[in-house]
């Protein structure tokens, strides 16, 4: 389990790719993070269009949290869109870079918070509309990336959305890219750059077993990015997390603290069934049962 930063093998990475840019980038770039998505074009397309993603959920009172700054280049974007933003990394070197930048925007509604790599620790629970991550995960192995979903999960207010970015191994793109980074790759000198591909399919499960509704994905290139809500109105992000309690509860009271929230839980979704139970009653085949129906399974399964 990865539990400091000092033996963070990702924060390790990262502070030393900070450390390298300059000397690697600086002359032909502005600010660490321009080297990625170059497109070619002027006013970077390839941008726009993740921005498009992401365009509908900004609002004057949206509290953001972005995983993974980098030199913050979404950051600025998404700031001035936006109530606060919280810019979090594993990287202190990241931060600093994010900070600046930011500074020298005016911008004062960012906070920053430096990461253990084991989740989002420091975040407050229910605290956050929108968080959005770009090019980070796609460098996370997924037994990491599965803790950041279930702690998303706890972060994110009712009906809060994620935007996450993921490396996803279906399409032609993705073995070309093995491919032609398969050399660089298996001379085991770098991690930096590698890209952890997993199954559209895996990450589908992954998002819903945590109690995330799916609202769409948008695959380019090798890559999948996939936008997720946390139903104000299911039970499941509450059952999961009690699980999850369960799971870490390295006390015997912790335990049982963890087992009742877990019956808790089910007496809460009973006490909340129980009317659209009683409002099927009368029904007939059709339009209205079938409203009733799905607002119980949504309740129940998400
Ligand atoms: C490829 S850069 C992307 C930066 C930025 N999102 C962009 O698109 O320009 C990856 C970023 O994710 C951060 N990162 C890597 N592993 C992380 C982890 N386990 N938890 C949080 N941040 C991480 C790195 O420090 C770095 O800032």
């Amino acid at each position: 389990m990865i539990t400091d930063t000092s033996t963070n093998r990702y924060a390790d990475d990262w502070n030393a790719y900070s450390a390298a840019w300059d000397g690697q980038y600086g002359s032909r770039y502005r600010h660490l993070g321009d080297e990625w998505c170059d497109d070619g074009t002027a006013e970077r397309a390839h941008e726009r269009r993740v921005m498009g993603l992401v365009e509908p959920w900004l609002r004057p009172d949206t509290r953001a949290l972005e995983i993974g700054p980098g030199g913050g280049k979404w950051t600025v974007r998404l700031a001035p869109r936006v109530h606060a933003l919280i810019a979090f990394d594993v990287a202190e070197a990241m931060l600093d870079r994010t900070q600046r930048r930011c500074r020298a925007e005016g911008l004062s509604n960012v906070s920053f918070v430096l990461g253990d790599g084991n989740g989002l620790a420091r975040v407050a629970d229910a605290s956050i509309d929108l968080a959005f991550s770009y090019d980070v995960f796609v460098h996370i192995a997924l037994e990491d990336t599965v803790v950041y979903i279930d702690d998303l999960l706890r972060v994110l207010a009712p009906d809060g959305v994620a935007i996450v970015h993921h490396a996803v191994a279906e399409t032609a793109a993705s073995w070309d890219r093995i491919e032609s980074h398969n050399d660089w790759y298996r001379d085991r000198s770098h991690t930096l750059g590698q890209y952890y591909y997993h199954s559209r399919e895996g990450l589908r499960r992954a998002y819903e077993r945590a109690g995330f509704e799916i609202v769409e994905t948008w695959d380019s290139y090798c890559t999948s990015v996939f936008t997720v809500r946390k139903r104000a109105d299911s039970m499941v992000p509450r059952m999961e997390r009690a699980l999850r309690q369960a799971a870490v509860a390295a006390t015997p009271e912790a335990l049982a603290a963890a087992a009742e929230d877990v019956a808790r839980a089910l007496d809460d979704a009973r006490e909340r069934l129980a009317p659209l139970v009683d409002s099927l009653a009368g029904t007939t085949p059709g339009l209205k049962r079938y409203a009733i129906l799905q607002r119980m399974r949504r309740l129940v399964r998400g």
